[in-house]
């Protein structure tokens, strides 16, 4: 990731032109050790060049790095082109005691869904985890997950996508075909979050021939790539804005979800559980509406079933 003096000399490019005597004097820097950070800039991707008024920001990386130029939002990026997964990336920096740092990457190799599942995870695709220390009861993590699917519909609209959430936390194309998916890991220390990984997998603009089937785009609904490092920022923007708000994310989510009002069977670890979902609670569980009465289901696999008058 960029230190707190690459990012500054960043920020002081976003800017305009970089006067390196005025900048390291304001960073307390010399002025050979702004022009070391430029060029570490540019070995992360920006173009920088240096003209009469000194450093000029031309060309910023399309995605990975370029995320971090004029993001709106506390995070501190962490891209590689190729990882295993970001969540694993994500629990390194954890154990180094790093917090609000998104994780990027191009591709996966190992890339992880729920329930013990794969993510295929080509290149092209948003590969975001982002590595959070949450003052937040541990019963209330997996409303994290939520305010990740209310931030990449709210990333998808921004290209003009419309989504539906499907219940615990997948985003889905006008269509039904799932869009992102997200998988929320987490660490507890004496009763108290430590530390959690809210990973995004979001169908950019990898080829849909490297999707599984029921998938779909950015790329294929809008009919050609879009501009990965807007949208992530979008992402990003719109989730630490709704993460300040965690009841607002909720109503949110009712307003979007494919779920409620559905009739649904959810795989447990105790059973299924079928009925007519009718609301989250608190935190983010699903409120069933059973023959046996209501039952509130805290994680599992949510099928949407065709209502019950036609079978
Ligand atoms: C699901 O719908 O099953 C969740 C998929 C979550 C995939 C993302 S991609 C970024 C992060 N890294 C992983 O290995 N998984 C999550």
């Amino acid at each position: 990731m960029l230190n707190p003096r690459q990012r500054a000399v960043l920020t002081a490019l976003v800017h305009g032109p970089v006067d390196p005597t005025s900048l390291g004097d304001r960073l307390e820097l010399p002025t050979e050790a702004v022009a070391s950070h430029v060029d570490a800039l540019r070995e992360h991707g920006f173009a920088v060049e240096r003209g009469p008024d000194g450093f000029t920001l031309e060309a910023v990386p399309d995605y990975g790095y370029g995320v971090q130029a004029d993001l709106a939002a506390p995070f501190v990026v962490d891209y590689a082109p190729t990882v295993t997964s970001t969540n694993d990336r994500a629990r390194e920096l954890a154990v180094r005691g790093e917090t609000d740092v998104a994780v990027l990457a191009d591709e996966q190799t190992g890339g992880r869904g729920r329930l013990a599942r794969g993510w295929a995870s080509p290149p092209g695709g948003i590969y975001c985890s982002l590595l959070l220390r949450p003052s937040l009861a541990p019963e209330r993590l997996p409303l994290l997950a939520l305010v990740a699917a209310v931030a990449a519909g709210d990333a998808a609209s921004s290209v003009g996508v419309g989504t539906g959430l499907k219940w615990p936390n997948d985003v889905q194309g006008p269509d039904g075909r799932k869009l992102a998916g997200v998988l929320a890991e987490s660490a507890t220390a004496d009763g108290a979050v430590a530390w959690a990984a809210v990973g995004l997998g979001l169908n950019a603009n990898a080829d849909p021939a490297g999707l599984p089937v029921g998938a779909t785009s950015l790329r294929e609904l809008t009919g050609g790539p879009v501009d990965r490092r807007a949208v992530t920022q979008r992402y990003l923007e719109s989730f630490d804005a709704r993460r300040r708000d965690l009841d607002g994310v909720l109503d949110a989510w009712r307003r979007r979800t494919t779920t409620l009002g559905r009739r649904v069977r959810v795989r447990t670890g105790d059973g299924d559980v079928v009925g007519e979902a009718v609301d989250v609670d608190a935190t983010g569980a699903l409120l069933i509406e059973t023959a046996d009465g209501t039952e509130r289901v805290a994680a599992g696999d949510c099928e949407h079933l065709r209502p019950a008058a036609e079978g």
